[in-house]
């Protein structure tokens, strides 16, 4: 949870834990250092440094030196990298709060800054028992002329969401089965006005869900499918753009186990395009942002037992067409087609899935961006990049031709599962298509929602992935330009 304050002040900053944001020594007003330091920090700046520290015995000042490339999209990045280094500088002095004072005539850089700083600062304790000792990093002071307390309450929403899906993701599923899921999604909702609705096991029987179903055959906890719309009176969109994040709170594969050694020991991540769509929808509505949008969330865990699906099975789908079951490894496309075609009645005109699904993405461009494909209008697509590069939660076009679709084809039923062993994640993202309403895009965020490794302002464990990217997106979007009647 998020335990730092944001305040935007008008006083004079004291000179005690400020981070001055300058682009050159002479934006630092005159009387602050003394003639020493300002030699210092001249000679350091002289020598490339961007992050500066000078100490005074109990407290710290830094001169933070934002970078002067032409690409304004580089630069927001270079500043919340930047924001990283300061955060684990105060986590190692225990610094419990930080003074930013921002030099710079420019409201985006200094947010970058604060952003860096705020997504570095996060952490998950809760299993721990023994707790942090020390003074913990908990107030960001801001003295800026250029933002508004609009502006920093913004980015102050921001970060909740993305600290509050990587919770999400952190929890395992041991505590978070598709029904506590879906028990989060409707606490969210009910704090930010946003309507809600679950359908249980056996409303989930009746409509004949039998893609999420089929999936949760072998679990002892039962599936969900929950509804989430947010549709202010002011909304752009004449019709709605529908979510849908894949919710599977723990993936062993089922009886096609997983075969790759500790492949398993992440899939409790499984569920993090659901927690991505769910706090998108906070945000979205939070923020009041004027957009009509629905999120649905398919949720299960994938396990064996004696009443798994199976490979071999048939399996009919919401929507009434068969799928060949040729690995239940392959599980997500299986309830995201469901929660697909039940998207349709919605008539929305944009439909986005975010999930975890395929491996294939992850072997073919790492962990440092997720991939996209679909058949929505392509300047509907070029703005998803657009975002993507402003948010730096960065995405890659892959081809969506139809010829992929061939690896699907049957001899028993509709379609099969799977198709070969190469361009896995177009394929799956072919049988996403069958079950879609018109212009449709997939997100595979298999490589970026999760990292064992710490990177820049992610800590070990769930990114926060897609939140960024997606309200950035749906912000900018504008229907009578991007899509296609
Ligand atoms: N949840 C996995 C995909 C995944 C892999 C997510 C790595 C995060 C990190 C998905 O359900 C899966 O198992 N996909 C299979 C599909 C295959 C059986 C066609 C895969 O990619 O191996
Ligand atoms: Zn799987
Ligand atoms: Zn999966």
């Amino acid at each position: 949870m998020i335990d730092l304050i944001f305040n935007l002040r008008n006083d004079r900053p004291q000179l005690v834990n400020s981070a001055f944001l300058i682009e050159n020594i002479d934006q630092l007003q005159s009387g602050i250092f003394s003639d020493r330091e300002i030699d210092y920090i001249q000679h350091q700046i002289e020598n490339n440094k961007k992050f500066i520290s000078l100490n005074y015995y109990y407290h710290w000042n830094y001169i933070i030196v934002t970078p002067t490339n032409s690409c304004k999209n580089d630069r927001l990045e270079e500043l919340r990298k930047i924001g990283a280094i300061v955060a684990v500088h105060i986590k190692k002095h225990e610094v419990n709060f930080v003074n930013v004072v921002d030099n710079l005539n420019d409201y985006q850089l200094p947010l970058a800054f604060i952003e860096g700083l705020a997504l570095a600062s996060y952490s998950f304790k809760k299993y721990k028992t023994e707790k942090p000792k020390g003074q913990k990093f908990g107030r960001i002071n801001l003295f800026s002329q250029n933002i508004t307390q609009k502006n920093l309450e913004h980015l102050e929403s921001v970060i909740t969401a993305v600290y509050k899906t990587r919770d999400l993701v952190n929890e395992p599923a041991s505590y978070l089965t598709a029904e506590k899921l879906a028990d989060e999604a409707v606490q969210i909702a009910k704090n930010a006005t946003i309507e809600v609705e679950v359908f249980h096991k056996e409303k989930l029987q009746k409509i004949k869900m039998g893609g999420l179903l089929a999936v949760n055959q072998g679990s002892t906890e039962p599936p969900t499918l929950t509804k989430m719309e947010w549709k202010p009176t002011n909304a752009l969109n004449e019709k709605p753009i529908v979510l849908i994040g894949k919710g599977v709170v723990y993936d062993s594969g089922g009886l096609s186990l997983k075969p790759t050694e500790n492949s398993m020991d992440e899939m409790k991540c499984d569920m993090a395009g659901a927690a991505a769509v769910i706090n998108t929808m906070d945000l979205l509505a939070n923020t009041q942002a004027p957009y009509h949008v629905i999120a649905l969330i398919p949720a299960t865990d994938n396990r064996l037992s004696a009443n798994s699906y199976a490979p071999g099975d048939v399996v009919t789908m919401y929507d009434g067409q068969t799928v060949e079951v040729m690995n239940t490894d392959a599980e997500g496309r299986m309830i995201l087609a469901d929660a697909l075609s039940y998207a349709k009645q919605f008539d929305p005109e944009l439909t986005i899935t975010v999930a975890t699904l395929t491996g294939s993405a992850v072997r073919a461009i790492g962990e440092r961006a997720s991939v996209f494909m679909g058949n929505a209008p392509q300047e509907t697509m070029l703005k998803l990049v657009e975002s993507a590069n402003r948010t730096h939660e960065r995405t890659v076009q892959f081809p969506f031709w139809d010829d992929y679709a061939e690896e699907l084809k049957s001899d028993v039923a509709d379609m099969k599962n799977i198709g070969s062993n190469l361009g896995g994640s177009i394929t799956a993202g072919k049988f996403l298509e069958k079950f879609a309403p018109k212009n449709f895009i997939h997100i595979d965020i298999a490589g970026t929602a999760f990292y064992t490794k710490e990177r820049e302002y992610y800590p070990i464990g769930g990114t926060g992935y897609g939140v960024r990217l997606l309200v950035d997106f749906i912000n900018n979007y504008n229907n009578k330009k991007t899509i296609a009647e």
